[in-house]
């Protein structure tokens, strides 16, 4: 295969400022509520990423009337009353999409079919698909539990959940369902899994009753039958593109960059904490609130040289997005940084365990895989031709790293960073990279 898309080299020492695109997790949580509510729900820098769009498709299948303006999108919500869709829909490669979208369909008495592209045909459903039946939805599957899903509702009764992982989308799945179950449908997260659902239903007129544990995991609770009204959402800038940029600063002494208004829900932000570990500098200013969301502008100088840091497991729900972009930050260490209790790696958009270690491995860097986790010995790296395996993440990691090798990075498709940070690139080399367009 020929390598495709941008080749990403050393240019100068990373400085500026950018801003991320908008949050991907508030965008579809938007999207989808805004679908439920009754009225018309604005939403203030979406991002206008194809996962994104995906749901906003969707939405519109189901009944809302959307809008995409540049910067705005606007849907005029279905309330009580969606609509079957006439077609399946696709979710593309968007896991949140898919297990959101089947939490609604579940209250629905029609049939809705989800399906996705080839990477989430891999993932596995059986973690909202067991909960959503056990509410009384009926669901049809590809083989192990895997999309195609065609999912039937109805008649839902409210359950009790406990998840065995602290997922976000899991729990986010179940209580959209528990909206149309008689009586409380409750979902105790064992850690301190993003809490972005939690944030935005109170605004859509929706009460929840949250219980918060000592680990950060919580119990979240939602009584059926409550209608849902439309809101003004204003999404903050996604934390978990602007990693990318922070790791690539981090790595080379002096440099800075700074990413403006974006996302510090503290359920997103382990990374930071990673960095000063590590010994980067960290700086946050003009911190305030948008939606119920902390947000702040923050500069990441990268430190003569980085401390190896064993990442402590408590804290892996809190980068579970950032772990491409670790393994890069600890390719730069003096020395060997270690990553564990991070299985749920292996069923992202790919294994990004096994891609992060083959990719690194073919950069020159020391990485051992193991069954949960990673351990990588920092070094000099040097370019190399990264399999993207349909994920942007993976693709932006290795861009990050190819920010400071002196050959170039090459990939055989770069088409996956639309699905986040339609951007990417165009920022990258706005702070000092080299990117440049690869035959
Ligand atoms: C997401 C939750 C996380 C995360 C994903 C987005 C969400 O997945 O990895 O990118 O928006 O709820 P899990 O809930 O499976 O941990």
């Amino acid at each position: 295969m020929n390598a495709r898309g941008p080749a990403v080299s050393r240019g100068q020492r990373l400085a500026g400022r950018f801003t991320p695109p908008g949050d991907k997790s508030i965008t579809h949580r938007a999207v989808l509520f805004g679908l439920l509510a009754a009225g018309e729900t604005v939403i203030h820098g979406p991002n206008a990423g194809e996962d994104c769009a995906n749901s906003l498709a969707a939405a519109g299948a189901l009944g809302a009337r959307v809008g995409r303006g540049s910067g705005t999108w606007t849907l005029r919500g279905a309330g009580g009353s969606l609509r079957a869709p006439d077609a399946t829909i696709d979710c593309g490669n968007s896991g949140t999409a898919m297990r959101l979208l089947a939490g609604i369909a579940a209250g629905q008495p029609f049939a809705t079919g989800l399906a996705g592209d080839a990477s989430l045909s891999r993932r596995p459903m059986a973690r909202i698909v067991a909960p959503l039946r056990a509410m009384g939805a009926r669901i049809e599957t590809a083989p192990g539990e895997r999309p195609p899903l065609r999912i039937t509702g109805g008649s839902l009764t409210g359950r009790a959940h406990v998840l065995e992982i602290p997922s976000a989308q899991v729990a986010t799945s179940v209580l959209l369902a528990g909206l149309r179950a008689s009586g409380v449908t409750s979902v105790e997260i064992p850690g301190p899994a993003r809490d972005h659902t939690e944030r935005m239903l109170p605004a859509f007129g929706v009460g929840l009753e949250i219980e918060t544990r000592a680990n950060g995991g919580r119990r979240v609770a939602v009584r059926g039958g409550a209608s849902l009204r439309a809101a003004a959402v204003q999404v903050a800038g996604d934390f978990s593109a602007a990693a990318f940029l922070f790791v690539a600063a981090a790595c080379e002494p002096g440099a800075s960059v700074t990413a403006t208004g974006v996302s510090l829900n503290p359920t997103r932000t382990g990374l930071l904490d990673v960095l000063e570990a590590m010994g980067a500098d960290v700086r946050i200013e003009r911190a305030h609130e948008a939606a119920g969301e902390p947000v702040g502008d923050v500069t990441v100088t990268g430190p003569e040289s980085l401390r190896p840091f064993d990442v402590p497991a408590a804290w892996v729900p809190r980068l579970v997005d950032e772990v491409p972009a670790w393994a890069v930050l600890a390719s730069a260490a003096r020395g060997t940084s270690r990553l564990c209790d991070a299985a749920e790696l292996r069923v992202k958009e790919s294994d990004r365990l096994a891609a992060m270690a083959r990719g690194l491995g073919g950069c020159g860097i020391a990485v051992r895989e193991r069954s949960d986790g990673l351990e990588v010995t920092g070094g000099q790296a040097h370019g190399a031709r990264i399999a993207a395996e349909l994920d942007h993440r993976i693709v932006m990691a290795f861009a990050a790293l190819g920010a400071r090798t002196p050959d170039p990075m090459r990939f055989d498709d770069v088409a996956t960073v639309a699905t986040s940070f339609p951007g990417f690139f165009r920022v990258l080399a706005s702070l000092g990279a080299s990117v440049e367009d690869a035959a």
